[in-house]
């Protein structure tokens, strides 16, 4: 039985989760719209993921015999103007997240709830990942995004991104 002040917590996190997904998506809808289709391509693989996390959460509550409970998905609520808006807060939102997960991982240490916080280590490293994403995608964005030709070759290559399951999905994910 999980700690009830760490299954709720998850339970919370599998929320902020799907808001994830909803807010690059959003970025996603941005970018389409400006046709940088490359970009749009980036953060729809990023919403696929935090759908993932999301999927891998609830499985796991379930999983832990918690009975998994939803809550209303917020409304995006960044306001977009240009290129470089979403990519910083994208990094923000991310920065957020890690603050979230290292929260949820902070309660089970202290529950000495040690199936919980070995769940958690692939949520920690994939945070770590995806901050260092956001970094590098401001980064180029910085670099190479003031003129048309650096542009399109910057939409180019977040075009090449694909989506990869993650090994942790439950199999009828
Ligand atoms: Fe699921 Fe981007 O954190």
């Amino acid at each position: 039985m999980l700690d009830k002040k760490v299954a709720e917590l998850i339970n919370e996190q599998i929320n902020k989760e799907l808001y994830s997904a909803y807010l690059y998506w959003d970025f996603a809808n941005f970018y389409a719209d400006e046709g940088l289709d490359g970009f749009r391509n980036w953060y729809e693989v990023q919403a696929k993921e935090e759908r993932d996390h999301a999927i891998m959460m609830r499985a796991y509550l379930i999983d832990s015999g918690v009975r998994v409970t939803f809550g209303k998905i917020d409304k995006p609520d960044v306001k977009l103007k240009e290129f470089m808006d979403p990519l910083k807060a994208g990094l923000e939102h991310e920065r957020y997240v890690t603050s979230l997960i290292t929260a949820i991982y902070e309660a089970a240490s202290e529950a000495k709830d040690y199936k919980t916080m070995q769940f958690l280590d692939w949520f920690v490293k994939e945070q770590g990942e995806e901050e260092k994403n956001a970094e590098d995608l401001v980064k180029k964005m910085k670099l190479f995004g003031g003129d048309a030709k650096g542009l399109y070759m910057l939409d180019q290559e977040l075009a090449a991104r694909t989506y990869v399951p993650s090994t942790n999905l439950p199999a009828n994910a």
